[in-house]
């Protein structure tokens, strides 16, 4: 009874020491996997939002369900600057003499190609964000006033406008995803 115990705990760390091994192989090549989830806003009073990252490239999630979405029409500064010009209001790229477009095989190959990430450049109100001078201001039409592009414009504006048009192209999706007026199906108080 006994040897049979200590067989089996001596397999099972086998086991766990070959997949470790397998885990540190996978970080130390070149390039990176995309996140799965990410949990962003941390700080928002209203509550941190769950972000399935993976669910979002890898089902059909445009507006209409027909496709998947391009990284860059996420991370928008992933790409060189003349392709970021054929969809005003972009012009800015990060780096700016980057040549090459975000995609889960360059990333494969790069663990460098998303360049910066939303917050270094969309900073929370009233802070100076990492990467610019001032947080980017984007005049919209329709709007007398140009938009300063925080943190909230910037992801409310990205996430809750897809949202919005998936709705209304597909009104009997089930669940429906968090409409720009449905704060709290993103945002929710971590579990204290
Ligand atoms: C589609 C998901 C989604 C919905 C719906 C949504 N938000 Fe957000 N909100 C976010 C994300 C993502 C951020 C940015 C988090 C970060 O900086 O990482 C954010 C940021 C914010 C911030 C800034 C937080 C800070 O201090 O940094 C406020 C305030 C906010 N949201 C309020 C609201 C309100 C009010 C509503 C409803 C009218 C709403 N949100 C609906 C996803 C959502
Ligand atoms: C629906 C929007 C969206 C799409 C599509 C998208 N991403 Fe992201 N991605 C994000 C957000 C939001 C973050 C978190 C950024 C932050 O923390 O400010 C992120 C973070 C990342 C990160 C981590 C960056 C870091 O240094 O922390 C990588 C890598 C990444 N994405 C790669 C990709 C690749 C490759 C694709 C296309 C296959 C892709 N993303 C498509 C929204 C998106
Ligand atoms: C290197 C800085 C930088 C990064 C990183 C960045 N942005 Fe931006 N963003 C800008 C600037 C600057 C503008 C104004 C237009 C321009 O100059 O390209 C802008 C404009 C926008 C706009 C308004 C234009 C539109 O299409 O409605 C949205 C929304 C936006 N960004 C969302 C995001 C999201 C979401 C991420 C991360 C996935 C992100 N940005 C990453 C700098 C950045
Ligand atoms: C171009 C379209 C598009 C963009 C951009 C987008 N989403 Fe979504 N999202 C969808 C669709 C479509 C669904 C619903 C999928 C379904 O139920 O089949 C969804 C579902 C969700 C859900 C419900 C849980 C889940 O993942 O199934 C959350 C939460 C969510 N999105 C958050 C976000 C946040 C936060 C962002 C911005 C960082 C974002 N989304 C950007 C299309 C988008």
């Amino acid at each position: 009874m006994k040897v049979l115990t200590i067989l089996a705990a001596f397999i099972i760390s086998v086991v766990l020491l070959s997949s470790a091994s397998n885990v540190t192989r996978d970080v130390s090549a070149q390039g990176k996997k995309p996140p799965e989830v990410i949990v962003l806003g941390k700080e928002a009073k209203l509550g941190q939002i769950t972000f399935n990252h993976l669910k979002h490239i890898t089902e059909n999630r445009s507006p209409n369900g027909a496709k998947q979405i391009a990284c860059v029409d996420c991370h928008h500064t992933a790409q060189p600057a003349a392709e970021a010009l054929k969809h005003p209001p972009h012009k800015t790229v990060w780096p700016a003499d980057r040549t090459t477009t975000l995609t889960a095989e360059l990333l494969d190959k790069d663990a460098n190609a998303v360049g910066a990430v939303c917050t270094d450049c969309h900073a929370r109100a009233d802070a100076k964000p990492k990467l610019l001078p001032e947080t980017p201001q984007v005049k919209f039409e329709g709007s007398a006033e140009p938009t300063v592009m925080t943190n909230q414009q910037a992801f409310h504006r990205n996430c809750g406008s897809c949202h919005d048009e998936v709705v209304k192209a597909r009104p009997n999706l089930d669940p429906a995803p968090p409409t720009s007026k449905k704060c709290t199906t993103c945002h929710k108080k971590a579990a204290a």
